[in-house]
C-alpha cells in the first residue's frame, strides 16, 4: 500500500473519470454502498464539471457531496481534464490506482453534429490521454461506458453484439465507435490489457434516496428528463418526434434501463477483472431487452407521479430509428448481471428525484 498524505495507508484505488455526472456518480455510490471491510478500495474521481454542478465556496461538486453524506465514506475528487497529461499523472502518483472506469465524456448527439472536433478532442483525444497514462503507470483493467449509438441502424431486434457497428452519422456515435475501435488495437498490441467496454442503451432513473439523479443543464435531450421536468412543471410540454413509425403506437421504441441497474453491470465487470488470465476486449450490451413506446413512457410517469405530462406531436427527427432494443445474453453470461428494476421502478425513481429537486443540485 502506499503511504497516504496524512500518514494513513491508501488502498487500492478505482479511478473514475467523469464521475461527477449522471452515470458515473450512481456507479460511485453504489460501489461504496457495496464495499465490504475484507476488501477495501479508494474512490478517486476525475472531472473537469463541464456538465456537472459545483456549489460556490464547495471542493467537490454536489453530486459526490452527498454520496458522502448518504454513505458516510470519502470520495477523493480531482477537477481536472482528462486531456490534461500531467494533471493525471499526478493522480496516479497519488493514488495505489487499479483499475479505470472511464465515463467522461460529452454525450449530445445533436450538439456532436454542430461541434465535430469538440467531441473529437474530449472523447477520442482525452481517452488516448487517459491510456497513455495508464499504460505508464502500468494499470491496464478497464471499463468504458460505450453506447447502443455505435450500432447505428438495427439491422435485426434484439441487438446483439455480434451487430455490425460504425456505419453512423453523428461525431459523437463515431466517437464511441473509434474508442472502442483504438482499445481493441491496443488489446491486440499488448496482452495485458483487459478492457470492457459496456453498451448502454437509454439510461435512466435515479438513486433510490432521491439525492442523486440525472441534472442535464439546459433543456435535456433524453425523454426522461424530459418527461419529468414536464411533469414537475419547468418545463411546458413534450415534443414527441414522430407517430408515423412502425411500432406498437407508431411513437419510437427504446430499452430504457435503471442506472442503478447500470451501475451493477460495472461493479460486475471490475469482478471479472480477477479471474485469473482475463484479458483483452469484450464489448457487452446492457438493457433489459424490452422496448417501450414513447406513449408507453409517458403514460407509466404519469402513472408514477400522479402528475399530467402534456405532449404534442411534430416530425421525425433526423437520425432517429423506429425501434432499437438490446439482446442481453451475453451480460448474463459475462457478468452474471441482469436488469432488477422494472419501468413503474425507473418512473418511480426518476419523479422522486424531480420532486425533491426540482432545479436539480441547484437547489
Ligand atoms: N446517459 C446516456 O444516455 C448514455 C448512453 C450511452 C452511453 N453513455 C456514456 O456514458 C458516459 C457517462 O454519461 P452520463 O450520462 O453520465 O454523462 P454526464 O455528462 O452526466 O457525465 C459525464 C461527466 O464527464 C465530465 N467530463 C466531460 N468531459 C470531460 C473531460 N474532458 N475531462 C474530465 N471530465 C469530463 C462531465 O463534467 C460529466 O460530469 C459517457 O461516456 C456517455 O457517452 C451515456
Amino acid at each position: 500500500m502506499k503511504p497516504g498524505c496524512n500518514g494513513t495507508t491508501m488502498h487500492p484505488a478505482i479511478l473514475v473519470t467523469g464521475g461527477a455526472g449522471y452515470v458515473g456518480s450512481h456507479t460511485v455510490i453504489s460501489l461504496l454502498e457495496n464495499q465490504s471491510e475484507a476488501d477495501p478500495f479508494d474512490i478517486v474521481v476525475v472531472d473537469n464539471l463541464s456538465n456537472a454542478y459545483r456549489a460556490e465556496g464547495q471542493k467537490k461538486p454536489e453530486a459526490l457531496v452527498r454520496i458522502e453524506e448518504l454513505t458516510g465514506k470519502t470520495i477523493y475528487f480531482y477537477h481536472a481534464d482528462i486531456r490534461d497529461a500531467k494533471a493525471l499523472s499526478n493522480i496516479f502518483e497519488n493514488h495505489k490506482i487499479d483499475s479505470v472506469i472511464h465515463f467522461a465524456a460529452l454525450k449530445a448527439v445533436g450538439e456532436s453534429v454542430q461541434k465535430p472536433l469538440e467531441y473529437y478532442q474530449a472523447n477520442i483525444t482525452g481517452t488516448c490521454t487517459l491510456f497513455e497514462t495508464m499504460r505508464k503507470y502500468g494499470v491496464y483493467k478497464l471499463v468504458y461506458s460505450s453506447s447502443c449509438t455505435v450500432y447505428g441502424e438495427p439491422q435485426s431486434l434484439p441487438m446483439n453484439e455480434a451487430h455490425p457497428t460504425g456505419d453512423l452519422t453523428s461525431p459523437y456515435g463515431k466517437s464511441k465507435y473509434f474508442c472502442e475501435e483504438i482499445m481493441k488495437d491496443l488489446c491486440l498490441s499488448d496482452q495485458s490489457w483487459a478492457i470492457i467496454s459496456l453498451r448502454y442503451f437509454n439510461p435512466v432513473g435515479a438513486h433510490h434516496s432521491g439525492r442523486i439523479g440525472e441534472d442535464p443543464m439546459g433543456i435535456p435531450n433524453n425523454l426522461m428528463p424530459y418527461i419529468s421536468q414536464v411533469a414537475v412543471g419547468r418545463l411546458p410540454e413534450l415534443q414527441v418526434f414522430g407517430n408515423d413509425y412502425k411500432t406498437v403506437d407508431g411513437t419510437g421504441v427504446r430499452d430504457y434501463v435503471h442506472v442503478a441497474d447500470l451501475a451493477d453491470g460495472h461493479a460486475r465487470a471490475l469482478k471479472l477483472f480477477r479471474q485469473p488470465g482475463f484479458n483483452g476486449f469484450h464489448a457487452i450490451n446492457l438493457g433489459t431487452g424490452t422496448g417501450y413506446s414513447v406513449l408507453q413512457m409517458v403514460k407509466a410517469f404519469e402513472e408514477a407521479s400522479g402528475r399530467s405530462v402534456p405532449y404534442r406531436v411534430v416530425g421525425r427527427r433526423a437520425g432517429d430509428v423506429a425501434a432499437n432494443y438490446a439482446d442481453v445474453a451475453l451480460a448474463a453470461r459475462l457478468l452474471a448481471w441482469r436488469a432488477t428494476r422494472d419501468l413503474p421502478d425507473m418512473c418511480r425513481d426518476t419523479w422522486r428525484w424531480q420532486r425533491d429537486n426540482p432545479k436539480g443540485y441547484q437547489a
